[in-house]
């Protein structure tokens, strides 16, 4: 945490001094205060005189107000300062973990679940920040009261301090102890609670679902569970909390009795002054209550501690490699697999791909159709390098994958993926996600290639039109023809269609297709279709099933193949389609 106050130290440490006074001038009060009761009661039984006495209590109070007056004064400065260093340091917490969270493998985002991502950012950031600006500081007034506190009845009584010191050590291995376990509940509670907030996100996500499947009951039911559970957690940890912060009142408050008990009686055997013991009961109110209030301090620290440990898991996890320093850029386009073996780091024993090879030339159009489930877009997200496999290796002209620089590798490739999900901004913003920066003559020429102006236009806003969350108020095809304009905007070298027109209508299929066919000229294109029409342009045909490539060749070579899995799903496709069928 200090790492990150380190830069904003012009505010930090200036705000700390102001602490110090303002907690060192905190101790003015109890003397002070001493001095105007102890003083209005005359000088330890005397009869002093009247005149003299208010004149002294004026010039006390007149001080004291001096006092109160610059405290309050630097209290201004120091919570302004405060905030500003701990709510930078803490944005800056924030963007870093957000940062590292982007670039996680995806590997790490199917062992998470986006609630649990997200409430570590929100819920237990806040937790941080809570402490860094409200905490901190408690701790360093508490510390100098204490100090202060007890060096004032050290000088008053050494034999009062003894008493009261005796006490502490007791007192913090209780802390230490139930610290621990205080900390342990904390953290569980903070799970438990991004459990609840993991339904909240899922099912608000997929409301449409919940309702079609009349499951608001059931998710209600759930979502109360996972409450239930949490608040059993908290009142678990709250139960521990409360036995020691009610251990610890008894006991200071014994203390503090029993001292105050001992100044009595020194003030009957006139051993001190009605001010002494006036301000050794106020001193001592006021290092009871320091002590007092370092357990919730200490509880509050260990729930950070608990936090932090979260986020640092985070901040400590590998990022995605940033692999070698090959030229990207002049990419011409080969992509190859050789031998490639891969299953998902989430299911190690499930083999998706067994040793898949082929190889498409620059320019190449490959299609790869398959049964669902086939591997298919496991195939994709390997080019991608989303993965790497575990066995054979991915070539880009030739060269491992891993040469080349990571981003730099994806900026040459763009995929029309088989579920679209838009960013909630507009129509405009989102077409230029492929190439930030785009004029809109740009977009609007990409738009057109891939048949999206028309509708686009048809909007009373155009292209400002907001899409909604995840681009709920476009239809899946009209979400499908964004993309494909995002795709084309972004002028790549491999373009990867993960059934980039299953959404469409035939007509708007026939006219994307053109758009995409002009697309394709130029680029090596990796096309996913289940619909065989969309793939018997291709340069070649792969049929993979069960993880392996089982077919390859033309749709002529294929259809040719007697007993071939091609030639069956054409049949099967194709019969259905008499039209279709009769070009067959
Ligand atoms: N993130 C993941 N973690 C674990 N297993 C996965 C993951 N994604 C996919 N799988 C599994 O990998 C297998 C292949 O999935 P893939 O998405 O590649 O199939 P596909 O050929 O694209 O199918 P479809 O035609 O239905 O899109 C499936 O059995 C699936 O259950
Ligand atoms: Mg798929």
């Amino acid at each position: 945490m200090f790492r990150y106050l380190k830069p904003y130290g012009r505010y930090f440490f200036p705000a700390l001094i102001c602490l110090f006074i303002t907690a060192g001038l905190s101790l003015a009060f109890p003397y002070f205060m001493g001095e105007l009761i102890g003083g209005s009661m005359g000088r330890g039984g005397e009869v002093a005189e009247r005149g003299s006495v208010v004149a002294n209590i004026n010039r006390v109070a007149i001080t004291l107000a001096c006092v109160l007056g610059l405290q309050a004064f630097i209290a201004y400065w120091r919570i302004r300062w405060f905030a500003r260093a701990g709510e930078s340091a803490l944005a800056d917490i924030r963007r870093e973990t957000y940062g590292r969270l982007v670039r996680l493998p995806m590997a790490y985002f199917g062992e998470h679940r986006v609630g649990e991502l997200s409430s570590r950012l929100s819920a237990d950031l806040t937790l941080i920040r809570d402490t860094l600006i409200q905490t901190v500081p408690q701790i360093v007034r508490q510390t100098v009261m204490l100090a202060g506190g007890l060096i004032f009845i050290l000088i008053a009584s050494w034999k009062l301090t003894l008493v009261m010191l005796a006490c502490i050590p007791a007192v913090v291995l209780l802390m230490a102890v139930f610290g621990r376990g205080i900390r342990k509940q904390s953290k569980h509670a903070q799970d438990q609670l991004a459990d609840t907030g993991v339904i909240v996100d899922e099912t608000l996500q997929a409301i449409a679902n919940v309702k079609s499947f009349t499951n608001e009951p059931f998710e209600t039911d759930r979502y109360s569970k996972a409450m239930g559970d949490y608040v059993e957690v908290t009142l678990r940890a709250a139960r521990a909390r409360a036995l020691f912060v009610s251990f610890i009142i008894f006991a200071l408050f014994g203390v503090v009795t029993f001292v105050v008990w001992y100044g009595a009686g020194m003030l009957g055997r006139g051993d001190i002054s009605p001010t002494q013991f006036t301000q050794f009961v106020l001193f001592s109110i006021f290092v009871g209550a320091a002590l007092g209030a370092f357990p919730d301090i200490l509880s509050q620290i260990h729930k950070a501690e608990g936090a932090t440990e979260r986020v640092r898991e985070i901040l400590a996890s590998d990022p995605e490699p940033a692999g070698g320093d090959a030229d990207a850029a002049a990419l011409r386009g080969e992509v190859a697999m050789r031998g490639v073996r891969f299953s998902y780091p989430s299911r190690p024993d499930v083999e998706i791909l067994r040793g898949v090879d082929f190889e498409a030339a620059a320019g190449e159009r490959i299609a790869v159709v398959g049964p669902s489930g086939a591997g298919k877009s496991t195939l994709v997200a390997l080019l991608l390098r989303f993965y790497d496999p575990d066995a054979g290796e991915v070539l880009f002209d030739g060269r491992p994958a891993a040469d080349y620089p990571l981003a730099a590798l994806r900026d040459r490739m763009a995929i029309v993926p088989q579920e679209v999900l838009l960013f909630g901004g507009s129509i405009r913003e989102n077409i230029a996600y492929g190439k930030p920066g785009a004029t809109d003559a740009e977009i609007e020429a990409a738009a057109e290639k891939a048949n999206a102006h028309g509708f686009i236009t048809s909007f009373p806003d155009g292209y400002a039109t907001l899409v909604g969350d995840r681009g709920v108020k476009l239809s899946g095809g009209q979400r499908q023809r964004v993309a494909i304009a995002r795709a084309i905007l972004a002028d790549p070298a491999i373009l990867l269609l993960d059934e980039a027109t299953s959404s469409l209508d035939s007509e708007s299929e026939r006219a994307v297709q053109e758009a995409l066919d002009a697309l394709m000229r130029g680029r090596t294109s990796i096309i996913i279709a289940h619909r065989l029409a969309t793939v018997r342009e291709a340069d070649r045909i792969l049929v993979l099933r069960d993880g392996e490539v089982v077919e390859s060749g033309s749709h002529e070579e294929l259809s040719a193949e007697k007993d071939g899995v091609y030639r069956m799903l054409a049949e099967l496709q194709f019969d259905l389609r008499s039209d279709a069928g009769a070009a067959v």
